[in-house]
């Protein structure tokens, strides 16, 4: 499936575009992921011998490498060329939930409880080094794959080294890496150990262009290369749009001074999938039994997240129960509806946040609910189709991160919005910079602000609640996934 002079585009990403089950009797399931990477990957065409290389997440992806040699069946990716990595399952715990999941997310989500994490000691030292052992494994793979001058497009903090280590494998390549995720402020950033943060930078800085969601992440990301003047210059171009940084660095191991290019490209909804999705007999059928749950007349605030510390989920409850405090009228005249999805529960922290989401929306119903309301509804299993149902009947959608790299349920809620519905949205999410004139913006940990917002959006006149969900819509799809990736791997070309 390779041709043989290697592929010309690749991807590279830990989470991959399919994950495998694998039952009783040893067969294996395949699922597909969908995302915008998957969708903006599609934009080249499946002639383009495009590469997309991921790691094994499950012992049953590792069943399927173990069958496949790596190079997954094609029936199963929908026709993308996939090689999936087997990583040491102790490398890839280290690497995954150590390094990516419990340092470098909690550093660029500013999410640790300073007084007392994190913790650099022994144990600290070797999950970093089995990222790096995980990061030579992609650069190892990357370059094995890749045809002369090839485009390689790395995908997020999981992947910070592979920049560096594949310019090294590989100078011909021409190397992207796109983060996420938000980028930590040089003040928090130096919290790392100070070779790990060098090592970090260095092996982005590998790249050729480096890009992010917004320009507060990409300008941090810059401030931080400013300030290493003895090894690098930062130069920008001021009052352009899209903005776009130039970082000179100097390096003895690499050619004597090298010049990567950031840039922003913030990655918008699906319009066209998303529409056609959400009108498909499945997500009619969670629309109904959600209405019948939700019960008739009943204003609706819906949010979708995984359950991820940086969602700030508790916060959003606590907001909603002051609403029904101060705002007596609304007590059974509106319900919440809050899908809070499982996510990285190997992570104790992880499990205690959905315990305790859980904890607060029972108390929430136990304090003010009726026999005849309930006043959150709360849902944790994973459901897309749920999800779009609850997008087109929300009246109110509430999505308040602490901090977060774009958001996009931000920009998919108005988009399948039946009615229109009004937005309440973190100022720390990635996606206000470019929503924040037809939301209303919220600092998110300002409970009292939040519930108000919530009262401002729920008693929004319909002609501007319908008006602002039509700017939303337009700004939320200004950039769809196929754009976001061609433009990408167009810079990269240039
Ligand atoms: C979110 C973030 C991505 C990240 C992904 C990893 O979607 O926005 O930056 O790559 O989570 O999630 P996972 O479930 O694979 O840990």
């Amino acid at each position: 499936m390779v041709a043989e002079r290697g592929a010309e585009v690749l991807v590279a990403s830990n989470r991959g575009p399919v994950s495998y089950g694998l039952a009783d009797d040893g067969a294996l399931t395949a699922k597909r992921g969908g995302g915008g990477l998957v969708s903006g990957l599609s934009a080249i065409g499946p002639d383009a011998g495009a590469v997309w290389v991921c790691a094994a997440l499950s012992d049953a992806d590792r069943e399927a490498v173990r069958r496949t040699g790596g190079r997954l069946d094609p029936a199963d990716t929908g026709g993308q060329a996939v090689r999936m990595l087997d990583i040491d399952p102790g490398v890839f715990d280290g690497a995954y939930n150590g390094i990516a999941n419990s340092v470098l997310w909690f550093v660029h989500h500013m999410l640790y409880q300073i007084p007392l994490e994190p913790v650099f000691d022994a144990a600290f030292r070797e999950q970093w080094a089995a990222y790096e052992t995980y990061n030579a494994a992609f650069a190892d793979a990357l370059a094995e794959e890749a045809a002369d001058g090839a485009a390689v497009l790395v995908q997020d903090y999981h992947l910070a080294l592979v920049p560096g280590m594949l310019r090294e494998r590989r100078p011909d390549v021409r190397i992207s890496h796109f983060s996420h995720t938000p980028w930590a402020p040089p003040e928090y950033l130096r919290i790392l150990p100070d070779d790990v943060r060098d090592q970090l930078i260095w092996g982005m800085l590998g790249a050729d262009r480096l890009g992010f969601l917004t320009r507060r992440w990409a300008s941090a990301f810059t401030s931080e290369c400013a300030g290493r003047w003895d090894h690098m210059s930062v130069t920008t171009t001021h009052g352009v749009t899209p903005q776009r940084w130039y970082v000179e660095h100097t390096r003895t191991q690499l050619p004597p001074t090298r010049t990567t290019d950031v840039d922003v490209h913030p990655l918008g909804a699906d319009a066209a999938f998303l529409r056609e999705r959400a009108h498909r007999p499945d997500v009619g059928e969670r629309l109904a039994a959600l209405r019948e749950e939700i019960g008739d007349g009943r204003k609706v605030i819906v949010r979708v997240d995984r359950t991820e510390l940086s969602k700030n989920i508790v916060r959003g409850l606590h907001a909603y129960a002051r609403l029904l405090e101060t705002h007596p009228e609304w007590r059974e005249n509106v319900v919440h509806v809050a899908f809070a999805y499982p996510s990285r529960q190997d992570l104790a922290v992880y499990r205690d946040y959905t315990a305790e989401v859980a904890r607060v929306a029972g108390t929430i119903n136990d304090t003010y609910g009726t026999a005849t309301w309930r006043p959150v509804i709360l849902h944790v299993k994973d459901d897309f189709a749920r999800s779009l149902a609850a997008y087109r009947l929300a009246d109110v959608a509430l999505v308040n991160p602490i901090r977060d790299g774009m958001n996009l349920v931000a920009k998919e809620v108005p988009v399948v919005s039946d009615d229109g519905c009004a937005l309440v949205l973190s100022r720390e999410a990635g996606a206000a910079e470019e929503l924040a004139e037809g939301a209303l913006t919220v600092n998110p940990y300002d409970i009292e602000a939040t519930a108000a917002a919530l009262h401002e959006a729920l008693t929004m006149e319909p002609e501007e609640r319908a008006e602002r969900t039509k700017r939303l819509a337009a700004a939320a799809t200004a950039l769809p996934p196929q754009s976001w990736f061609l433009a990408q791997l167009e810079a990269l070309r240039d």
